[in-house]
Order: structure tokens, then C-alpha cells, then sequence
């Protein structure tokens, strides 16, 4: 039985607007649940349009308040119908008119936190994809772009601060009352998702930075009161962002003023509404005391890739919700780069690529895999996902490896001229590249529309005689939902090949492309000529393509690359593959009779690497660290036992704490020199190799181990030595892992954003007993099941970052996460919807825990009245 399906929208069905609108004026009255919204909107028929089409604008959960007026007289009733839904006027004026209508909105009500809503008493809204009709009725789709002038109205004493998109224009009181008003005006023209306000009492940091032209602009971060000095470490990566678009897309910022706003209930991480972007106060506040170097790295992320979106999703916006990775995945590949500059280049791409592999690998490999432009959806939120996002940043990354640097750019510039101002599509996007590059990209755009992960198979052979080099290749793209069978792609394969004592060397291969391979056949085969011995290869260089690769490399041209690479993230490659391999055995051996596999060589490839000293130690961190549960659990593809996959990396730590006690013991001891916390890369590098080595040293998870980790919990002097503490901490059963989180708990106290991290640790430990702690989690004080940070630590890090709890063979894991679907679905569908993501893979599991996977799905089926949200990812979850 599936629940009912809500009908679906689709790519080739796209119409233009029968009508536009060209200016809006807004005057928002702020009153808690009598706040008030009137829109005055100068609209006119689309001339490309249907001729006689009726307007119909959307709503959605609005009440009409006060009659409906066009050009400044009160509609008759006969002449429209509204509902809840939509407002139709079934023959409008033929020439441009003014619309006027009010609505009569409770934000403190509004539990799903989209539209205009209340966080902590602040007036906020969040309109992307389609809260503006929340807001009022409206043409509220991307094709539609308006000017708008708004004009709020508040109690001073309860909102002192009120702010929307564009410039400020006016302010002051209202004569004989307690109120005020701030009038803004937006210049450019924007389609309603990008429409923002808030209204609160917020204290403000300030700021100003100079454009490359010359003008100032006046920045500021609007935070709860008592929280302004965590917000200086945002400010100055919003300074570099905006430096940086200057200097690597020639991109100025346009208008007088830019504003940022935190809010502590978010259902995302951060939205760009021009002017305005109001944040997840998760991605704006920092403090050495309360945030990780993952925290201000994710800080520093967010706030470029909204800024970034001022020109990539603002100037230039989508046609339509299927363009949806136009500005996504362009904005992705931009703050990727960002980071990439601002911190180690090769650093970056391994953990970009491990978020890839962890999360929208594993979407394309299950029942959720859709192309990164999908062609219909029924549920727009649901395609917020990796594949959207980080597939679609690789897809840009591809692009630009195959064209090359300069013609990129170039295109990039094309783009900018020729679509400013303009709602676009993929094929305008790619067709400013195919002119840049004088490249056709017709088969280059099936990165778009053909949803999967391909599989590139490589096969090398060496003919002595000849002094010939050949390398076989053949791609296939595996079936996925509405998919059957698939063209081959066009996949960039960065390549170097290095004799004997690791000099690369430089001969032309078959193709002609200099150290590139672009292979566009199901089969391909390279030579290479008059060579006097066999070379290594190093395939897929810095990912350049976002593929499985299969190589047959001999254990020798491994280990030869793991030393002689010039690529940092091959070298890395060559050390995660192999330990893959070593774990993918124990997994097989812990599940049967055969004997488990030897790890020398991971023993000895980490001591080579722990002994070579000059290497970055943000890169000795990633070598260290072994291919994580989701991982081997997608390479293991079908029959998972998670329980398996877990005790077969706790025994490689075995082992490898065996052999290497010592030199851990030597090099962690080494990475504690006492240094104030800075959050920069080389601080954030030898941190995060001291919690690495600390997860090994404490590998037996005795109650020795359990001490070591213990002496860096209470000798931290920053949130991170803390966290990476107590996250190994929380793996060992011990008196002092209670200890450790109570006294934690007791520091932080009334300060969620920091006990999410507390929550996520209790809920991720692989125990029997954390369901019940889970649940009794949900009882603490902090907890909130309407604050989506909450949610996603608590529940969201059990269902995600606990795969052997979650998929308990009793079945209670996944009926937890059922119930607690069902009851957020009624508050906050958004959220509830998230949480679905954990079923990613759940026909991968063997046959007990599917069984059990499926039987949750089904009750969440069967429970009714889902959101269109929930009942969307169900429904493709059981197909
Ligand atoms: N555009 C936002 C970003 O920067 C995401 C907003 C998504 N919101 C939503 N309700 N689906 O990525
Ligand atoms: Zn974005």
C-alpha cells in the first residue's frame, strides 16, 4: 500500500508566465498573530503568454483580509474566487493594473518555518522554494522578477531593528504610539523566493568594506543580545569572500548595505535573499570556547556561498525549480574553490570528495537517485540534496578540466554579460561555454540529465618489446529510478605517468590531450609510444571526475604511488583503496569461515606515513584516518551488516595500535605544544591529527584508553581538543565517558548550539543502550523537538551517524525514527522529510534489517495525513 501521491510537476511542461509582475509595494504590519501584510502589485500580461488565461496566483495557508482592489476600487466577489491555496480572477484588466490585497498572517504559529515566522521572538522568513505564498498571494515562481519596496511596522521596544532586501530608505516613529517603521527599496529586479525581513530586538556588529570600484559598503551581522563577539570570525570570512569574487570572477557587489541575520531555528543552513541573507546561527557564530575547526571552516563556507549567490542565483536566477544546481552547484563549485585558497588546496578536494562519496554517492546508489537537473518532482524541498548541491559542483569542476582554465573563465564571463538580470536554464549556461571553448558540450550536458554514479573500469598492459604502455578504459553507468539504460558520459580523467624514480614523464598519449584523458566511448584504449620501461600510472588525478574508478594496479605501483605521487589526493587514493580492500576482507572473514586477511601492508603504508615529517599534518590526519562505516558499506553495495563493517575497522585500529604504539604515542604527544587557539588551517591541521591519533591510541577501548582520551577532555583549552576528546571518549564504555559528558552538559548548559554537538556525540555511541539514551535526550531540557539544530543532532545523528544502532536486527532503530517522522511531519515537514535521508540505502542492508527497514517505511506509509514532503520520499523509498 503507498499513500496517496501528489501529482507531479514536470521539466517539459514548463510554460512561461501568462502574466508578470513588475513592482511590488509592501507595507508589513508586525503584531504577533494580527500581523498584517499588504502587497500592491503592478502587474501586466505576459505578451509570450496564453492571450485569454485567467490570473491565478499562488497562496498557500493565507486568509484574505479586506476586500480585494484593482487599480484603487474594490473588487466585486463574483469577479474572483480564493481559497486557502490559490486566488483566482478569472478576466483581469487587459492593460497593466495595480493589484492590492492583505493578508492576516500568526507567525508565531507558523511551526514549518517557512514564509514569516518567529525564532526566539524574532520576526524572520524564509521564502525559497515557495514561502512567499505564505506570505501573500503571488506569481511566486523564479521567472517572475520584481522590484519591491517595503515598509515594515513593528513595536520599537519589541523589534528596534527591522531590515529587508536592498537599500534603506526611510525611518522613524509613528506619532503618538510606540512604534516605528523602516522603509527599504531593492533595485534589482528579483523573483520572491529571494524576498526577506526581519523584525527584532538584535545586537549588531558592524563592518565596511571598499569594492574594487571604489564604493563602500556597509556590512552587518545581526545576532541574539550577548553573542556579538562570536560573530567577528564571520565578518571577516564575509570581507574575504567579497575580495575574493573580485579577484577570481571580476564579481562587485551591487547595492549600499549587505546584511547577514542568525536565527537559532533554521530548516536549512543559510539563505542568500538579496541584501538580507538570514542564517542558521550554526554557520555565524564561533567562539574558541564553543566551536570546532569544523565549525569555523563550515562558518567560513556558508557565509561565501551565500555571498557568492549574489551573482550565481541573485543576478542571474533560475527559470524554473529543475535549474535548481544552476545556481546550486555553480555556488558549490564557488565556495569550494573559496575554501580551497583560503586553506589547502589538496585538503579541501580529500574532504570535499569523502562528503561526496559519504552522501550523494550513496543517493545515486539507492531508491533517492534523481539526475542533478531532475526532470519532475512532487515535492521541490526534497531535491535540496548532494546531488543538486555537490554533484553539481563536480559537474561545473569537470566542465572546466575539460575546456581548461582560461575558456572558463571566459564563459563564466559570457554568462555574467549576457544573462544579468535574466531567470536562466542549464542549456543557456552551457552554451556560453561551448562559445568560450569553441567545444560542442551536447554530450557533456548527460551530466545533467543522467542520474548514477558511472563506473570507469581501467586496465593497463605493458608490451616490453615495443616499449608500449596501453591503457584500457570502459564506463558504464548503472540503471537508477526511470532510468534503465544510459549513454556513455564524458568523463576528464586527469592523468601523469612517472618513471622509475617517480619523475613524471612527458609523452603524448594516443588521444592528443596533454595529461588529460577524456573518455566519451563505452570503450576506449590509450597508448603510449617508446617508452624504455613500464611506467606507473596515476589515473583520476585531484577526482578530476566523479566516478568509481576500477584499476588492476599491481601492489607495486601502489606503494610506489603512495610515495612518489605529486598528487596529494592520489596519494591519499592509493592508501584509502587499499585499506578498503583489508577491510572489505575482515568483513567477509568476520561473516564466515575464511581467515582474516593480512594487514601488514596498512601497517606499514601508515608507518611510512607517520615517519615522514615534513608532511602537512592536516593531510596526515586524512591518511590516518580509515574509510568511514558509510563508505565500506556503499563499496560492500549489497548483504550489509553494519555490525561487521564496525568490528572490522575497530580491529584494523587493533592492529595498527599493536605495531605502532609508539610512533603514535610519539606523534600525538608531539601534536599538544601549547599554543593559543587560532582557527586558521595549520592550527585546525595539527588538531585535527591529534584527535586522529588519539581515536588509535585508544583503539583496545579499555579503561586505560579511556583515560588517555579522558586527560585531553579536561585539558583542553578550546572547543575542539574538547570535542575530539569526548568524541572518542563516547566510543568507550566507562565511568569516565559519563563523567566527561556530564560535566559538559553542566559547562554548557542553556546553550543549544554547543550541546548539539553533546547530543550528537551520545546519540552516535554503538552501544545497545543508546536508543533508551536517545530517547531519554529527548526529555532534557535543552532538547526541542521544533528546534530543527536539535532534531538533526539528536535524532538526525542516531538515524545518520549510528549505522549499527539505527539498523538494530531488532527493528526498534528504524520504528524509532518512523514515529518520530510521523509526529515532527505534523509541525515541520522540512525537517521531518530530512530525517528520511537515513533510508538512503536501506535495501543494501541483509535480509533481517531490510525486513525491518521496509516495515518502518510501510507504517510511515500507512499513518495518513503526511505532508507532500514526507509522503514524496516514502513513496520512492518503497518503489
Ligand atoms: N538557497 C539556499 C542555499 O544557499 C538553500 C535554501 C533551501 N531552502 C529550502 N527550503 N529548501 O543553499
Ligand atoms: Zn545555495
Amino acid at each position: 500500500m503507498r499513500p496517496e501521491q501528489p501529482s507531479a510537476v514536470k521539466l517539459s511542461e514548463y510554460r512561461v508566465p501568462d502574466f508578470l509582475i513588475d513592482h511590488v509595494e509592501m507595507d508589513v504590519v508586525l503584531d504577533g498573530p494580527a500581523t498584517r501584510v499588504s502587497a500592491r502589485m503592478s502587474l501586466r500580461r505576459n505578451l509570450q503568454g496564453r492571450p485569454d488565461a485567467p490570473l491565478i496566483l499562488d497562496g498557500d495557508d493565507l486568509r484574505l483580509s479586506g476586500p480585494l482592489e484593482i487599480d484603487g476600487r474594490a473588487l466585486p466577489l463574483s469577479d474572483y474566487s480564493v481559497a486557502a491555496q490559490s486566488l483566482v480572477i478569472p478576466a483581469p484588466p487587459e492593460g497593466p493594473f495595480e493589484l492590492h490585497l492583505v493578508t492576516a498572517l500568526d507567525p508565531a504559529a507558523n511551526t514549518k518555518l517557512m514564509g514569516l515566522y518567529r525564532s526566539s521572538g524574532t520576526y524572520c522568513t524564509q521564502c525559497e522554494a515557495e514561502g512567499f505564498r505564505r506570505i501573500t498571494y503571488f506569481l511566486d515562481r523564479p521567472d517572475v522578477l520584481a522590484t519591491y519596496r517595503v515598509r515594515i511596522e513593528a513595536d520599537r521596544a519589541e523589534a528596534p531593528i527591522l531590515l529587508s532586501n536592498g537599500n534603506p530608505e526611510s525611518a522613524g516613529s509613528i506619532e503618538g504610539t510606540d512604534r516605528h517603521f523602516a522603509v527599504w527599496h531593492d533595485p534589482f529586479p528579483k523573483p520572491s523566493y529571494l524576498f526577506a525581513l526581519v523584525g527584532g530586538d538584535l545586537a549588531q556588529l558592524k563592518d565596511s568594506f571598499r569594492t574594487m570600484s571604489g564604493r563602500d559598503v556597509e556590512l552587518g551581522i545581526y545576532v541574539e543580545h550577548g553573542k556579538q563577539d562570536r560573530a567577528g570570525y564571520a565578518m571577516d570570512a564575509l570581507k574575504r569572500s567579497m575580495r575574493w569574487d573580485e579577484e577570481k570572477f571580476g564579481r562587485e557587489y551591487d547595492l549600499d548595505v549587505f546584511n547577514i541575520v542568525a536565527v537559532s531555528d533554521f530548516n536549512m543552513g543559510a539563505m542568500e535573499n538579496k541584501g538580507l541573507n538570514v542564517f542558521n546561527d550554526k554557520y555565524v557564530l564561533a567562539s574558541s570556547d564553543t566551536a570546532t575547526d569544523a565549525d569555523y571552516s563550515g562558518i567560513e563556507a556558508v557565509i561565501a556561498h551565500e555571498y557568492f549567490h549574489n551573482w550565481t542565483g541573485n543576478r542571474i536566477t533560475c527559470r524554473d525549480w529543475f535549474q535548481l544546481c544552476l545556481k546550486e552547484g555553480l555556488t558549490v563549485f564557488r565556495d569550494q574553490e573559496f575554501t580551497a585558497d583560503m586553506r589547502s588546496r589538496p585538503v579541501e578536494r580529500i574532504s570535499d570528495v569523502r562528503g561526496l562519496r559519504a552522501v550523494q554517492f550513496m543517493e545515486d546508489a539507492g531508491p533517492f537517485a534523481h539526475p542533478v537537473r531532475p526532470e519532475s518532482y512532487r515535492e521541490i524541498n526534497n531535491f535540496y540534496t548532494a546531488t543538486v548541491y555537490e554533484k553539481g559542483a563536480e559537474v561545473i569542476r569537470m566542465l572546466k578540466t575539460l575546456i581548461g582554465a582560461e575558456s572558463f573563465r571566459k564563459g563564466m564571463d559570457l554568462y555574467f554579460e549576457r544573462h544579468d538580470g535574466q531567470a536562466a536554464t542549464i542549456e543557456q549556461f552551457i552554451a556560453c561555454f561551448s562559445e568560450a571553448s569553441g567545444r560542442n558540450l551536447d554530450q557533456f550536458r548527460l551530466w545533467y540529465s543522467q542520474a548514477g554514479t558511472p563506473t570507469v573500469r581501467a586496465k593497463t598492459s605493458w608490451d616490453e618489446a615495443g616499449g608500449t604502455f596501453t591503457l584500457e578504459l570502459e564506463q558504464a553507468v548503472p540503471p537508477t529510478p526511470g532510468q534503465d539504460t544510459k549513454k556513455p558520459m564524458v568523463i576528464p580523467l586527469a592523468y601523469r605517468l612517472f618513471g622509475e624514480n617517480g619523475t613524471p614523464l612527458s609523452v603524448e598519449n594516443s588521444s592528443g590531450d596533454g595529461e588529460l584523458i577524456v573518455l566519451s566511448d563505452a570503450h576506449s584504449r590509450i597508448d603510449w609510444k617508446g617508452l624504455p620501461k613500464r611506467p606507473v600510472l596515476s589515473l583520476n588525478r585531484g577526482f578530476s571526475a566523479a566516478i568509481n574508478l576500477q584499476t588492476d594496479l599491481p601492489e607495486a605501483d601502489r606503494l610506489f604511488l603512495a610515495r612518489h605521487d605529486d598528487d596529494a589526493f592520489n596519494r591519499w587514493q592509493v592508501l584509502q583503496t587499499a585499506t578498503t580492500e583489508v577491510l572489505i576482507k575482515s568483513v567477509h572473514a568476520l561473516r564466515s569461515t575464511e581467515p582474516m586477511p593480512d594487514d601488514a601492508p596498512q601497517i606499514e603504508a601508515f608507518a611510512a606515513a607517520l615517519a615522514h615529517t615534513a608532511l602537512d599534518p592536516a593531510l596526515l590526519a586524512q591518511l590516518l584516518t580509515l574509510p568511514s562505516e558509510a563508505d565500506l558499506a556503499r563499496e560492500i553495495g549489497r548483504d550489509v551488516d553494519p555490525d561487521a563493517i564496525y568490528n572490522a575497522r575497530l580491529r584494523l585500529k587493533q592492529s595498527l595500535l599493536a605495531a605502532l604504539e609508539d610512533d603514535l604515542r610519539a606523534r600525538y604527544e608531539a601534536t599538544s605544544v601549547p599554543a593559543p587557539y587560532v582557527p586558521d588551517a595549520a592550527g585546525a591541521g595539527r588538531r585535527a591529527l591529534r584527535t586522529v591519533l588519539l581515536d588509535l591510541l585508544t583503539a583496545r577501548r579499555d579503561e586505560r584508553s579511556a583515560h588517555i582520551a579522558y586527560a585531553q577532555f579536561v585539558s583542553a583549552d578550546n572547543q575542539t581538543d574538547r570535542i575530539g576528546a569526548l568524541a572518542v571518549l563516547s566510543q568507550i564504555e566507562s565511568r569516565l565517558r559519563e563523567d566527561a559528558l556530564d560535566a559538559f552538559a553542566s559547562r554548557f548548559a542553556g546553550d543549544g548550539l554547543v550541546l548539539d554537538k553533546w547530543f550528537a556525540l551520545q546519540a552516535s555511541i554503538p552501544e545497545a543502550g543508546t536508543l533508551e539514551r536517545v530517547q531519554r535526550l529527548m526529555q532534557h531540557p535543552d532538547f526541542s523537538l521544533s528546534n530543527p539544530n536539535r532534531v538533526r543532532s539528536l535524532i538526525g545523528g542516531f538515524a545518520s551517524g549510528n549505522p549499527t544502532q539505527f539498523t538494530r536486527p531488532d527493528g526498534q532503530g528504524f520504528a524509532f525514527l518512523a514515529d518520530n517522522v510521523v509526529q515532527l511531519d505534523r509541525m515541520n515537514p522540512q525537517v521531518a522529510a530530512r530525517l528520511l535521508g537515513a533510508f538512503r540505502t536501506w535495501r543494501a542492508l541483509e535480509p533481517v534489517r531490510r525486513a525491518e527497514a521496509e516495515k518502518a517505511l510501510r507504517k510511515i506509509a500507512e499513518s495518513g495525513s503526511l505532508s507532500a514532503d514526507v509522503n514524496d520520499l516514502v513513496s520512492r523509498a518503497l518503489t
